[in-house]
């Protein structure tokens, strides 16, 4: 996960980097992505350096030798942590995202036991009391936007089952703040704070100044929560921030409180945008594809036809090929990225340090040497065969591989099992889905429009 670093100017003696193009095409990598990264791997091959000034020179690659390399590769030298800097600015210092070496190591130890496969089934419930709550609330007839009904899901799903957020007055004091925190940070404004220069607090009417009082705001809020449950000591408790407030590392020691707050934003910036994202593509791609839609629905009703339980999600098997054929083709995060602390050789060529690394997601996705009629929407491909991991990674790699995987596969299989047994869904008339960047992800444009013509 990752757009740009700080620049250290790699020394006169450093290897020459991959070639790439001039300054004033990188302004279609902003506008237009994927078409960019299409043109530039048409034009210089597995290999190409983006260069934007004033931060470090972007490499990418999509050989998957080259990706096994820097996956497996040493995190001392290969720091994910300084590439994701500008991702969020107001995540705070201790964001997993962040951290680099041992102090990323720490964290993640005692945030990963809280995501691993077994406690997903935990879950359950409350993942699909909230998508048909959701569904409930959709017009009939009228067009409504899918992204937004989505993010709505997958923030209300981080609430309850990472925050373990109830209905208490403090509960709800802390949805506001921080709803409004996120509200501005995916606004036009927020997109700006990766720059530097934005980040300048000129009072409470001031974009950054307004994000430091909603920061603090949280932040006191939180606290007091924490507090709160620390006296409440109910073990039987299993969202995310009960077992972290429980968790100690090997001195025994917990996460303060900055860290654990740094961490609650990460988990609930990294975890809603990009599942909400992820979901509306798959809904995209199954108002385009009838059949494919139709073999869905015919599963979840054979597997899961009244609600579904924690033991059925498993057997989603061909609504997991849609949901991974759709991340192939429609990443929401288009690279991950590795800046490197000394110069390096990755499959065969030398990189001086100081570059950003970037496996490219988008690119390996779509490469024909690894991928038969790759452009082609084609689920089944995802149910004969092992994939490669190095030529399919859409939650990234080694060490830094995305902590939420299989929290978000298992909500996606349940918000998408609900919907297909409960909704017919048509697409808004005439609508084409365009490329749009929401936060840290890439979203369908106008929110995905679409029209609900029937509800169970
Ligand atoms: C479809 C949904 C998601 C996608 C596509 C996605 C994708 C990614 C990617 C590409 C990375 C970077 C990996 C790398 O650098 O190798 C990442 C990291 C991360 N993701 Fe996700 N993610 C998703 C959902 C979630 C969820 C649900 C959570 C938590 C609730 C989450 C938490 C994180 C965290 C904490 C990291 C940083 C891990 C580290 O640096 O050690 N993500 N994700």
């Amino acid at each position: 996960m990752s757009s740009a670093a700080d620049f250290s100017a790699p020394s006169r003696r450093s290897p020459a980097l991959p070639p790439g193009p001039g300054f004033f095409a990188t302004f279609n990598f902003v506008r237009n992505p994927f078409a960019f990264l299409d043109d530039c791997a048409r034009r210089y091959g597995d290999w190409f350096t983006l260069r934007v000034p004033g931060v470090a020179p972007f490499v990418f690659t999509s050989d998957p030798a080259a990706v096994r390399e820097i996956f497996q590769s040493d995190p001392a030298i290969f720091h994910a942590g300084k590439a994701n800097r500008p991702l969020g600015a107001f995540m705070g210092e201790r964001s997993l995202l962040f951290l680099d070496g041992p102090a990323h190591l720490h964290d993640r130890r005692l945030i990963l036991p809280a995501f691993h496969g077994e406690r997903m089934k935990s879950y359950t419930a409350t993942m699909r009391s909230i998508a048909d709550a959701a569904i409930d609330r959709w017009p009939i007839e009228r067009q409504f936007a899918i992204h937004l009904a989505m993010r709505s899901i997958t923030f209300d799903v981080i609430m309850g089952t990472v925050f373990g957020l109830g209905n208490s007055p403090l509960a709800a004091r802390i949805r506001d703040t921080v709803t409004k925190l996120f509200a501005l940070y995916a606004s036009t404004a927020g997109t700006l704070f990766a720059v530097p220069a934005m980040r300048t607090d000129l009072g409470r009417w001031s974009p950054w100044g307004r994000a430091v009082r909603l920061h603090r705001e949280f932040s006191s809020l939180l606290f007091e929560e924490f507090r709160s449950r620390r006296q409440e000591d109910a073990p039987e408790r299993d969202d995310v921030l009960s077992m972290l407030l429980r968790a100690c590392d090997e001195n025994g020691l917990p996460l303060d409180d900055e860290a654990l707050r740094d961490e609650m934003l990460t988990l609930l910036l990294a975890g809603h945008e990009t599942t909400a994202a992820s979901l509306s593509w798959v809904i995209n791609r199954l108002l385009a594809n009838r059949e494919i839609a139709e073999r869905a629905r015919d599963e979840v009703r054979s597997v899961a036809g009244g609600e579904i339980e924690a033991e059925q999600i498993s057997k989603l098997r061909y609504l997991e090929a849609v949901i991974n054929e759709t991340m192939r083709l429609d990443p929401v995060i288009p690279n991950a990225g590795r800046e490197l602390q000394a110069a390096v050789s990755i499959a065969g060529r030398e990189l001086p340090a100081g570059v950003v690394v970037a496996p490219c997601i988008y690119l390996a996705h779509r490469r024909p040497d690894l991928w038969t009629d790759p452009l082609k929407f084609n689920p089944d491909r995802f149910l004969t065969g092992r994939i490669d991991p190095y030529a399919f990674f859409p939650f990234g790699g080694g060490t830094r591989r995305c902590i939420g995987a299989a929290f978000a596969t298992y909500q996606m299989k349940i918000v998408l099992a609900r919907i297909l047994a409960r909704v017919e869904l048509k697409p808004a008339e005439g609508y084409t889905a365009r490329l749009e960047r929401r936060g840290i992800a890439f979203v369908p444009s106008q929110g995905l429009p679409a029209v609900a013509t029937s509800r169970i």
